[in-house]
């Protein structure tokens, strides 16, 4: 059994890397291909290297300067790459446009052959639905959704919207949970030799962190404006810092605005894995428009305000363990105050740390 992974954003190798350990482990015959969408060392290098993640056989340079180009190059190259390697499976995670283009490339390049011949597509974390069709992260989903052979759908609310869509019929199906659970596990035992607290002269509890990067935040200045804005009030009223890794996307466009942040507001690179979970893990309330932060910041038991308008982790909105308050500042300051000094429980929702196993089971059966 061969099995094909395309890969390559920040996202998709940490939640991949507990898949990819079993394989390493189990000396399962596969190969990795990066499609290099993330491309800057900080954004994927790095996490290659600290998760132990074997270099990809085939790297596409098909970087995200022109979605057109990155479509057109990753297609081509993926179906040679299939037309050569023969994968049994082709599996893909999320809803980025590298999963998107691994599945397409894995769609069309099953026409040309026979059931006996044709590659499976398995999509990891399948299900998700923000029901905003502005995010091309929706479409990504929908279109993976259709298109793969074998779903892990992580909750049963994910399930719940495959059913919905009628996309249960004629695929396997496994509710799996979400492989961050495993990610997360397995790092917090690694937690008490961190010193990032240290190096931000930062106390536990008495800090924000704070992550930015979709495009109808940072690439609308209204949007974008109100938010940082909102940074600087909290930052103010509060009296503590708020730690800002910037996501490349974000760089650019934080330029213009870095001479009008509070000094509270501490803007940094973006930080490796194990020094983010730790920020996270000892904060007082995670800003963010991130989908897995919304995910981890729930499964340590810290709060979370997700400045957007819709979320596919409505999961942790139901639970009242994230306030979703969209760009509104009266409404990210109501939700401050609402989680500034009360404990919240830990999701258990999202699975158990031992999702990949269950994923890698389920595939040899
Ligand atoms: C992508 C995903 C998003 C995911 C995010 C994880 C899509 C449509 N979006 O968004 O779902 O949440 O990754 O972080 O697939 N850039 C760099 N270096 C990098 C990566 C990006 O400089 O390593 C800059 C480039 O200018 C690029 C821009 O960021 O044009 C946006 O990158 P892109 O991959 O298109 O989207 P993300 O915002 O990273
Ligand atoms: N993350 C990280 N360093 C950072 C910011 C985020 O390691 O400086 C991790 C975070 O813990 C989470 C993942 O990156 O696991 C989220 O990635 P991102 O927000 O880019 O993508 P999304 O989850 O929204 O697709």
């Amino acid at each position: 059994m061969k099995f094909c992974i395309v890969l390559s954003t920040r996202p998709e190798i940490i939640k991949l890397a507990s898949l990819i350990k079993i394989f390493k482990k189990k000396k399962e015959n596969f190969f990795l291909v990066n499609t290099n969408q993330h491309y800057t060392k900080i954004m994927s290098k790095v996490f290659f290297n600290y998760f132990n993640i074997p270099k990809p056989k085939y790297n596409i340079n098909a970087n995200s300067s022109s979605y057109i180009s990155f479509f057109s190059k990753s297609l081509k190259e993926i179906g040679n790459i299939l037309t050569k390697e023969k994968p049994n499976y082709l599996i893909v995670q999320g809803d980025t446009n590298t999963a998107l283009a691994g599945c397409l490339a894995g769609s069309i390049y099953n026409r040309q052959h026979l059931d006996n011949k044709k590659v499976k597509i398995v999509h990891v974390e399948s299900g998700l639905r923000s029901f905003d069709e502005k995010m091309p992260e929706e479409i990504n989903r929908k279109i993976i959704d259709i298109l793969s052979d074998i779903l892990f759908v992580p909750t049963k609310f994910d399930m719940n919207n495959l059913k919905n869509e009628n996309l249960l019929k004629n695929k396997k199906i496994l509710k799996s949970g979400n492989t961050i659970t495993d990610v997360v596990k397995s790092n917090l035992n690694l937690l008490n030799k961190n010193n990032i607290l240290k190096k931000f002269k930062l106390k536990k509890r008495d800090y924000f962190l704070a992550t930015l990067h979709r495009p109808e935040t940072v690439d609308n200045s209204i949007n974008f404006k109100k938010i940082i804005y909102t940074f600087n009030k909290i930052s103010n009223l509060y009296k503590k810092k708020i730690i800002f890794p910037v996501h490349p996307r974000t760089e650019k466009i934080l330029k213009k605005f870095k001479r009008k942040l509070n000094k509270n507001i501490i803007i940094t690179n973006p930080l490796e894995y194990i020094d983010f979970l730790f920020l996270m893990k000892n904060c007082r309330i995670v800003f963010t428009d991130s989908g897995g932060i919304q995910e981890e910041s729930s499964i340590l038991g810290i709060p979370c305000i997700t400045t957007r308008t819709s979320t596919e982790r409505q999961i942790t909105v139901k639970s009242k363990v994230n306030i979703m308050t969209g760009y509104d500042k009266k409404k990210i300051i109501s939700a401050v105050r609402k989680f500034y000094d009360i404990k919240i429980k830990k999701l258990n929702l999202f699975g158990d740390g031992r999702v990949a196993e269950k994923i890698y089971k389920f595939l040899k059966k």
